[in-house]
């Protein structure tokens, strides 16, 4: 299967709400706000990076970046990261972060921070700090793939993130 990523262009917005509804239904740790961030985060002017995996014309993936910190350290969330179902397991989500990541490397903070599955992201560097904390629900799932020094302090997503 061909596909190309790209950034977003006016006119993805629904595509991409459509990605990250459909990637997060039935999951238990999703909920009717994570469709809704992409567009939070760019009215709120926080979308640092927002990326789409198009396949035929057609969006099948998507990953966006906004603003974080860890204590006074400046960071990037990566999130949130879908790929449609039918599209699954095929190398777009790996694609998408290697993309972000990329990015955020060239962007000049101190690294990367996210909240989401331990298996999934230790893959790309991901580990969790005991160093870190985060007054939200699921802290054990908060990892951080620093580009400088060890993250430390407590952890604040651009506030869309807590809905
Ligand atoms: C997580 C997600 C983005 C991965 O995208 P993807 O395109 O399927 O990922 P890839 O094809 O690049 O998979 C890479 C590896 O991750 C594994 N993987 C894929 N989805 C996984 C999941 N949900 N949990 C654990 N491992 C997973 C695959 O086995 C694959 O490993 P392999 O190549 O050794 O088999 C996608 O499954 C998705 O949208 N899930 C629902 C939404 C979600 O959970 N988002 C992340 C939380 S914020």
């Amino acid at each position: 299967m061909k596909w190309k990523i790209r950034q977003e262009t006016e006119g993805d917005e629904v595509a991409i709400t459509q990605v990250v509804a459909r990637a997060f239904e039935g999951k238990s740790y999703g909920d009717e706000n994570d469709a809704k961030l992409v567009d939070a985060l760019r009215d709120a002017g926080a979308l640092v990076l927002s990326l789409v995996a198009a396949h035929k014309g057609q969006i099948i993936g998507q990953v966006a970046l906004s603003p974080a910190k860890i204590g006074e350290g400046r960071y990037l969330c990566v999130g949130p990261l879908a790929v449609l179902p039918e599209h699954q397991r095929k190398g777009v989500g790996t694609g998408l972060m290697g993309h972000a990541l990329g990015v955020a490397q060239v962007y000049g903070r101190d690294g990367v921070v996210l909240q989401g599955d331990l298996n999934y992201y230790a893959r790309f560097g991901f580990e969790t700090f005991p160093s870190v904390s985060y007054a939200g629900e699921g802290a054990q799932f908060i990892q951080v793939l620093p580009f400088k020094g060890t993250p430390s302090g407590e952890v604040k997503f651009h506030p869309v993130f807590s809905g």
